[in-house]
């Protein structure tokens, strides 16, 4: 594809991508809204590329993707230039499973709506080619086996439930034109870690509750110690297992989604990104400490209601479909996180 429409590129797993792309000479609009993130990202992003020959060109937007009229006007300026956006890698979402509880409508509106709307402006200028941003929060599995892609969907918060339901509204759309839509749906697994350079990351939102931003806050003085939630889980060493992939590989998986959907027939899949290696938090914990060289002292709590022991992808089928192998492991992640934090105490508010 010449030219994609990243939605949501100012984000975590975005900008990662965008940079990429780019990096490969890929045109792309980002459209974003900045309520979960930082222009300073895309600013970062073109100066990572400063030095780069071969580079694609970056267009930023400022908009919500419930806005029809703003994306119509996207679409008809790219169309009307002579390269119009022939793939969209959709990421634009609200992502908190905490604050979805108490903000269903907010979630079905901004996930459901907007993609409507995305897919909508997308019909109108003939592009049929879309990655999305998945999750592997859909599954229902609780045992301590990998996740396919074919076991149990059922997710337990509203966050989950859009998700999936995007999922079903891309299918019907796939099979209400079989000949023409190409169409890859991304469950990641857990993100952590940072560009290499220490540029680009995570800049959690307030109250953030996943665990590698804690360990991060833990680090960097700004926490006095963490809590592992759960020792009785029936795990290795009765802390919950995840499988954590690093934000550069999940980056590069979604190039190799794109360059699969351009390669192959018109198409819907459902892929698992994740290393397929499962972790423990005392794992994470060790390994974060050994490679950095810092304490992270934690203390145990009990249980987070919602939460389950085992959580691995299965990736055999990514691994078969995409040329795409996550290759980082987890001393990287660690290494490359704390990079970023140690950078950025502020996130991209950080001055630079
Ligand atoms: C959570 C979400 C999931 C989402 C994913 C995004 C819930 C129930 N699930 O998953 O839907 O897709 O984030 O990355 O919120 N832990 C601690 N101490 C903490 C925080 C977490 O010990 O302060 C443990 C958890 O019990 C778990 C592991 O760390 O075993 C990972 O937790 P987290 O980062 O929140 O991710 P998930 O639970 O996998």
């Amino acid at each position: 594809m010449k030219k994609i429409l990243i939605t949501g590129g100012a984000g975590y797993i975005g900008s990662h991508t965008c940079l990429l792309l780019l990096e490969k000479g890929i045109d792309i609009v980002v459209i974003d809204s900045l309520v979960n993130s930082s222009q300073n990202s895309i600013k970062r992003i073109s100066n990572l590329l400063s030095n780069h020959k071969k580079k694609g060109k970056l267009k930023f937007e400022l908009g919500d993707i419930r806005d029809n009229k703003k994306l119509n006007q996207i679409f008809n300026f790219e169309y009307n230039s002579g390269k119009p956006i022939d793939g969209v890698i959709h990421f634009a979402g609200l992502k908190s499973v905490v604050e979805s509880l108490s903000l269903p409508l907010s979630y079905w509106d901004v996930n459901v709506n907007g993609t409507i709307n995305v897919i909508r402006s997308m019909q109108q200028f003939g592009c049929k080619n879309i990655v999305f941003s998945s999750s592997a929060t859909l599954y229902g599995i609780v045992e301590s086996k990998k996740i396919k892609e074919t076991d149990l969907i059922n997710p337990t918060n509203p966050y989950g439930n859009t998700k999936y339901a995007i999922e079903k509204l891309l299918n019907d759309l796939y099979n209400s034109d079989k000949k023409n839509w190409k169409i890859a749906c991304l469950r990641y697994f857990n993100p952590i870690g940072a560009h290499t350079t220490g540029e680009l990351g995570e800049a959690p939102q307030l109250n953030c509750n996943n665990i590698f931003p804690k360990v991060l806050n833990v680090a960097s003085g700004e926490m006095n110690h963490l809590e592992v939630l759960g020792k009785d889980w029936p795990t290795k060493d009765g802390t919950g297992v995840r499988d954590y992939i690093h934000v550069l590989d999940l980056a590069e998986g979604h190039i190799a989604a794109i360059d699969y959907l351009q390669k192959n027939k018109p198409q819907f899949i459902c892929l698992n990104l994740g290393t397929g290696k499962g972790t423990s938090v005392l794992d994470l914990i060790e390994t974060f400490k050994k490679v950095n060289n810092i304490d992270i002292p934690f203390i145990f709590k009990s249980r987070r209601s919602g939460d389950v022991p085992y959580m691995v992808a299965d990736n055999s089928l990514a691994l078969s479909k995409l040329d795409w192998y996550p290759f980082r492991n987890i001393k990287d992640m660690c290494i490359d996180g704390w990079k970023w934090k140690k950078n950025n105490p502020n996130g991209y508010e950080s001055i630079y």
